[in-house]
């Protein structure tokens, strides 16, 4: 049997789903062929000046690492001409890029976080690339206010790990697919089609160090958890943190476990540190489409009305069962 590229995948889905446009396809090989160029950047590290800081700040209040901008600058000049895109937000922008009237515009909106999980770039530990796609009507010059749709009108969402191995990992709503990039060929293959969320788990992930800064449930949940097989769950769970959301999801992705990202007492007025519309969004589709959940404690992530581009939120993603649970635990104390 021939390897199944990420082009043949899109062209056969299409064929199969009619509703599915030729810009959306058209839009997704464009962000997979610039997670490629990005792929190769993060491969050459310190072979390039591609490391450390770039000096500047984003909207968020953070260091830009170079590759940051980098991987921005390639998502932006990689779809800006295709005529597929009305416009895009990243991460590292304020404001939205509208694509300028010299091309044709497109019926769609990107959103990414070019670059996720910057503070391991310069340690040489997985990142990654984050997209969102929402629809916009085609023959209407958007503005900053339609990108604000609820997660649940995303058409595409996905992500691109540099690990490894690099690998593309695509929702168009037909549940989510894995692609390896094969250096050789220049293609990313689907070498885990249908991935799945396993209901139960034994593994968490959370940053324990926040652990003083809690709220009530949280702190209820992960005791329970640290109490193992001699606390009420009666069983011993194992712990990761990344500290790239990428990859801790990729791992949920392929063995099941919970990522929790929860609200803390150090900055009490935001409502968590990740992003809803280019990180949570994106990353929640991915969960629900592999027969996991996303909440913020409270609500299905992907039905909370977004107020801003950049706005923060909870996040509690993975095995299903568990994030019933602490999400649970968050009715009841109310
Ligand atoms: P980014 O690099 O895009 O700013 O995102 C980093 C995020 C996320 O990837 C990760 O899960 C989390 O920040 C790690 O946060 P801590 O350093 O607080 O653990
Ligand atoms: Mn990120
Ligand atoms: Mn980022």
């Amino acid at each position: 049997m021939s390897k199944i590229t990420l082009t043949r995948y899109l062209i056969e889905h299409q064929r199969k789903n009619p509703q599915f446009t030729a810009n959306l396809r058209l839009l997704i090989e464009v962000v997979a062929r610039a997670s490629k160029a990005i792929s190769h950047a993060v491969n050459k590290g310190a072979l390039t000046d591609i490391l450390g800081e770039a000096g500047t700040g984003n909207v968020q209040g953070e260091a830009q690492k170079k590759l940051d901008v980098i991987a921005n600058e390639v998502l932006l000049e990689a779809n800006e001409w295709g005529g597929h895109l009305a416009a895009m937000a990243s991460e590292e922008m304020d404001h939205p890029y509208f694509i300028p009237n010299q091309y044709p515009r497109g019926g769609y909106l990107l959103l990414f976080d070019p670059l996720d999980g910057s503070s391991n770039i310069d340690v040489n530990v997985s990142i990654g690339t984050i997209f969102s796609v929402l629809p916009t009507p085609e023959d209407k010059i958007p503005t900053e206010t339609d990108f604000l749709q609820a997660g649940n009108k995303q058409v595409a969402a996905g992500y691109a790990i540099y690990g490894p191995q690099s690998l593309f990992v695509l929702t168009v709503g037909d549940g989510v697919h894995g692609f390896s990039l094969d250096r050789e060929l220049g293609s990313w293959v689907l070498t885990q089609p249908n991935m799945r969320i396993p209901e139960e788990t034994k593994e968490f992930a959370i940053n324990m160090s926040n652990q003083r800064h809690w709220a009530a449930p949280v702190t209820r949940y992960i005791n329970e958890l640290l109490a193992g097989s001699e606390g009420p769950r009666g069983r011993d769970f194992n712990m990761r943190w990344v500290a790239s959301m990428v990859a801790d999801v990729h791992r949920i992705l392929s063995r099941g476990g919970i990522f929790m990202y929860p609200w803390d007492k150090r900055e009490p007025n935001k409502p968590g540190k990740l992003r809803l519309m280019y990180e949570a969004n994106p990353m929640s589709f991915i969960v629900e489409q592999a027969g996991g959940k996303a909440t913020d404690g409270t609500r299905r992530i992907m039905d909370i009305q977004p107020e801003g581009l950049h706005q923060r939120v909870a996040v509690f993603l993975g095995s299903s069962q568990e994030v019933e649970r602490v999400t649970g635990y968050h009715a009841e104390a109310k």
